[in-house]
């Protein structure tokens, strides 16, 4: 997502700034030196990484990772580029996931907790599952996928759960079997799940009956039968459905079970009690898993990670970035659902043997204190969360951790820039001045991090994710694909040089899409099969200071990220035009103290529909349905009718600035000009004209889909 508002500009605006100057929205500040206890201790502290890992070196260097693995058979090729952009990484090699994430550690470490599960009740005490309980549960169900529900090798399973020890029993079942989950995050709406149950043709649906969630009881099942209507609608039939309870043998849900098609795990495991199943050897290039996400047009996009590649990335940054050993207790808050759960609470922890934390609710029930008291309560001392998580606890009790006599010694951001002020006190208050702060910057589509420093070796530096992670070799292009070098002070398209394990394969069923929307942009000769011939294009403004730490500026496309989650506003607009009564929609980005961004939405009526409170409501009920809470819009403006250009193209650029009180900017060569000043009267009710520089996430990484 696009920063948040500025907290200290680094000069006033005026109307000589430079877009980078603009773009600059804190100042740069002196690096934080990581604590000498910190380092002492960490997985990854020698300075040679840098030349180890450096072009020269590549793609040999990621050896490094791959040999972190157990594989079955080693990879005759590190990296196979032979049809770049589509790359194999570890080409030859065999390997088991789960294997890897469980198997091989029980010898030494099978009574040693793996995961421990936090129920939001307070009343209800943690769960450890160890090793030993992991690998248990997670036969019996793969011999249930197997011989219950008929699965094989490639099939694809969709998963529209909530955040329990299930969830990833459940994953690491299907990647025993090779079979290829797609993990839909639990707060999207029955029809999301469909349609990602339909794009990957999946005939099996696995879900919970129910969860708390802010001190209520969520009737999870009831999206399941809209699921299964939205895939059948889109030719994927659902024929098996596998429902855990949350309570085994209570019943959670009020939607009835459909005879034949729905069945109780707790009922159908029993025959597969106690009984293994050998992990199936698969391809290092074998996907593991697909993982949708929101793109520039259309609908959601599968992104396809590998078992060899994504397993190896994931743990090499678990172990160097996040630093795990298998003696800390590590706490990523982010929800499995989405890419930072699968590596950074699942696969990548699991891999290393770390014991890692699941808790299923939100981090302010019953209070703002409730995860400091979590943290205390299990030792936790590496600690994973989002800049919004931090804003909104700091905001609700600011002292609240200097309460708890939690000890983290590494704590790291994702999801978005996490700005100085929030910074600071994420490093003093809840850190207590000791912990290292890691800023890490990926994402869907990276598998795993991309710029961030190295705790132990890399200076701290507030608002900046960091120079690119080990082998990762960022670059900044302008438009016309000239680099911008470090420390001009310039922002442009933030890209990668070079491929690397974590990258996905493909987009599920598109490889054309893949290939146009991640590396077209700056490829010189389409006929090239030489990796270095296509950058990765990921999307996003960014500007590099002269000491190569990368600052995140935001989506340049239709995305906006809304508390670190990624929402596309070509999918927030079709939600809204199921409204029989909407003519056009129009979602923009607003800003929001607390989770970044917000999607607002504007609406024209249909000839003879008078605007209403009750259409504004159905509009808003619209997007829950079709995507779910998350992507609620801040507000609802029906409008008589929206800016556009001569060719008929709606102006979200006018509209974004209007929400954001902004600059409108020039608006002389569009249609309708005189519909700007009406609409920023009824969005702002006031007579006074704005004058607010536009921030350049609006107005050069915004909104721009005109
Ligand atoms: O805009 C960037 C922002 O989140 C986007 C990726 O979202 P998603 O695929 O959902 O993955 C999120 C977690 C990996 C990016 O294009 N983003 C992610 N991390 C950061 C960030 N923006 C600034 N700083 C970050 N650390």
């Amino acid at each position: 997502m696009a920063p948040s508002p500025p907290e200290t500009p680094a000069k006033e605006h005026t109307s000589e700034l430079t877009e980078a100057e603009i773009a600059v929205h804190w100042k740069e500040e002196e690096g934080f030196i990581p604590q000498p206890k910190f380092i002492g201790q960490a997985n990854l502290t020698d300075p040679a990484v840098n030349e180890r890992f450096s072009l020269e070196h590549f793609p040999e260097c990621f050896r490094e990772f791959g040999d972190m693995l157990t594989w079955d058979k080693y990879w005759t090729q590190t990296l196979d580029s032979s049809n770049a952009p589509f790359y194999q990484w570890f080409a030859g090699g065999k390997l088991n996931a789960s294997y890897n994430c469980i198997d091989r550690h029980l010898a030494q470490y099978g009574n040693k907790a793996a995961v421990i599960f936090v129920g939001e009740p307070e009343g209800e005490d943690p769960v450890a599952l160890t090793y030993n309980e992991l690998y248990a549960r997670v036969n019996e169900f793969a011999l249930l996928l197997r011989d219950f529900a008929g699965l094989k090798t490639g099939d694809r399973v969709t998963i529209h759960m909530p955040m329990v020890a299930e969830l990833p029993i459940t994953m690491l079942a299907c990647a025993r079997l090779g079979i290829i989950h797609t993990v839909v995050f639990g707060g999207f709406s029955g029809e999301a799940a469909g349609r990602r149950a339909a794009d990957s043709q999946s005939r099996v649906v696995i879900t919970m009956d129910g969860y708390y969630r802010n001190g209520k009881m969520i009737d999870h099942l009831q999206n399941l039968d809209v699921a299964c209507e939205t895939a059948k609608s889109e030719g994927q039939v659902v024929d098996k459905v596998l429902i855990w309870q949350r309570y085994p043998g209570k019943v959670s849900s009020a939607k009835p079970l459909v005879p034949g098609r729905d069945f109780l795990v707790n009922e159908a495991v029993k025959p597969f009690k106690n009984k293994i199943v050998a992990p199936v050897s698969m391809p290092s290039e074998a996907p593991l898993f697909l993982m949708y996400t929101s793109g520039t047009t259309g609908r959601p996009k599968g992104c396809q990670h590998s078992t060899g590649g994504y397993m190896a990335y994931a743990a090499g940054t678990s172990k160097w970035i996040q630093d795990i050993h298998p003696t800390d207790v590590y706490w990523c808050t982010a929800d499995i659902g989405w890419i930072t759960g699968h590596t950074y609470i699942v696969y990548g922890p699991l891999a290393l043997a770390g014991t890692t934390v699941i808790y299923e609710g939100v981090p302010t029930f019953p209070d703002a204190n409730r995860l400091w008291r979590i943290a205390e309560r299990l030792g936790v001392n590496i600690f994973h969360t989002a800049p919004t998580a931090i804003r909104q606890l700091r905001k609700l009790a600011p002292d609240g951790p200097k309460n708890f006599r939690t000890v983290f010694k590494n704590m790291t951001t994702v999801g978005e820039p996490i700005e100085p002020t929030t910074w600071h006190w994420f490093y003093e208050t809840v850190g207590k001045g000791k912990a290292a702060v890691t800023d890490t910057w990926w994402q869907t589509e990276t598998g795993g991090v991309v710029c961030t420093t190295k705790p132990a070796l890399d200076k701290m530096k507030p608002g900046s994710a960091g120079p690119g992670a080990p082998g990762i070799h960022c670059v900044i292009f302008d438009e016309n694909g000239n680099e911008i070098p470090p420390g001009s002070n310039r922002a442009g398209n933030i890209c990668v040089r070079n491929p690397w394990p974590g990258l996905m394969q493909t987009i599920w069923g598109d490889p054309e899409k893949f290939k146009r929307q991640y590396f077209v942009k700056y490829n010189k000769n389409p006929n090239s099969k030489d990796w270095r011939d296509w950058p990765y294009f990921a999307g996003d403004g960014a500007m590099e200071s002269a000491d190569g730490y990368f600052r995140i500026l935001g989506r340049i496309d239709d995305v906006i990220n809304v508390a670190g989650h990624r929402l596309g506003t070509k999918e927030i607009e079709s939600a809204c035009l199921t409204v029989p009564e909407v003519a056009e929609a129009a979602v923009v980005p607003i800003m929001d103290e607390v989770r970044g961004r917000l999607p607002e939405v504007y609406v024209s009526l249909k000839p003879g529909i008078q605007p209403s409170k009750a259409i504004e409501d159905k509009v808003v009920r619209a997007i829950e349905t079709e995507i779910g809470k998350i992507a609620r819009p801040s507000a609802v403006r029906i409008v008589p009718d929206m800016p556009k250009t001569r060719s008929g193209k709606i102006m979200r650029r006018v509209l974004a600035s209007i929400s954001n009180t902004m600059e409108v900017g020039d608006i002389t060569t569009l249609a309708n000009p005189d519909i700007v000043e009406q609409i920023r009267l009824q969005v702002q009710g006031t007579g006074k004209v704005q004058t607010k520089a536009a921030a350049p996430e609006i107005k050069d990484f915004g909104a721009k889909s005109e």
